[in-house]
């Protein structure tokens, strides 16, 4: 398939790496300019491009930058035709995204993020740690791989993010619709433990919409204690352990 990724931290590295390597035609962006992207996010065969170049003539958009910067990207995710799949993969966390009225009332991450847009979009690759992403991804049927939730409202878009999450090295599991992909918001159990297909329902029934952002910002806590500046993020070992402590 052809895709185009605007992001290229801790996980639009990694997704530019691995479904370049799965033998996807990648287009790569960050937000500011293509000469400032390093060349081991390309080291698989993605280009280096503009945001605008990223996005065009390609059938997967995905977005892999901080949520409050989706409005930012709006306009030009209004030029995208209908029929292109956009992946979103963000999550909220106020400490980066400042206060976000709606979502603090209870609006849903994803729903949020589609009416920024304008447009329906998949969930994917949120509830995956980028130290999980990075290097515990496994070929189909390995025994123990681990499963990533995909939500969407079409059931087209969601089976392609659910196709591409595979071609990154874990199971592509059907979360449902975007009204229910609270279950794998940051604070639940199914969000950075690194569960199986098998693991992943009962995970995902026993969310409390309530006591997520509290636990949370715990896990925030927690992190910023052990590395430091809030911006780097835990290995993948350490991170996955304070998950389980807290969500599950
Ligand atoms: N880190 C994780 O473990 C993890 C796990 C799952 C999901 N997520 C979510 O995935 C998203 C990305 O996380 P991350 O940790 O990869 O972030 P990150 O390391 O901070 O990288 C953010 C990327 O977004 C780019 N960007 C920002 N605004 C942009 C714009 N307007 N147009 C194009 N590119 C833009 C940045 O480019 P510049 O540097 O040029 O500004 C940078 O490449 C976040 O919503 C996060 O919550 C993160």
């Amino acid at each position: 398939m052809k895709i185009g990724i605007l992001g290229v931290g801790y996980i639009g590295k990694t997704l530019s790496q691995k479904l370049g390597a799965a033998g996807h035609d990648v287009k790569v962006a960050n937000s500011r300019g293509p000469e400032t992207i390093d060349t081991e996010v390309l080291a698989t065969g993605a280009h280096a491009a503009s945001a605008a170049e990223a996005v065009k003539d390609v059938d997967v958009v995905i977005l892999s930058i901080p949520l409050s910067r989706l409005p930012e990207v709006a306009a030009l995710i209004t030029t995208v035709p209908a029929d292109t799949v956009v992946i979103d993969t963000s999550n909220y966390y106020p400490a980066r995204d400042s206060t976000i009225e709606a979502i603090e009332a209870g609006q849903v991450e994803s729903l949020w993020s589609a009416e920024q847009l304008r447009r329906p979009i998949v969930k994917a690759w949120n509830a995956i740690g980028s130290g999980s992403l990075a290097g515990k991804g496994t070929p189909v049927r390995t025994a123990g791989r681990i499963a990533i939730p995909v939500a969407a409202d079409n059931d087209r878009e969601r089976a392609v993010g659910m196709a591409l999450v595979e071609d990154t090295g874990f199971d592509g599991f059907d979360a449902g619709r975007l009204a229910e992909s609270w279950r794998q918001q940051p604070g639940a159990p199914a969000y950075c433990t690194d569960l199986t297909s098998e693991e992943m329902p009962a995970a995902l029934a026993a969310a409390e919409s309530a006591r997520l952002p509290k636990r949370r910002d715990l896990a925030v806590a927690a992190f910023t204690e052990r590395v430091g500046d809030g911006k780097t993020n835990p290995d993948s070992e350490f991170g996955v352990r304070v998950s389980r402590a807290l969500f599950m």
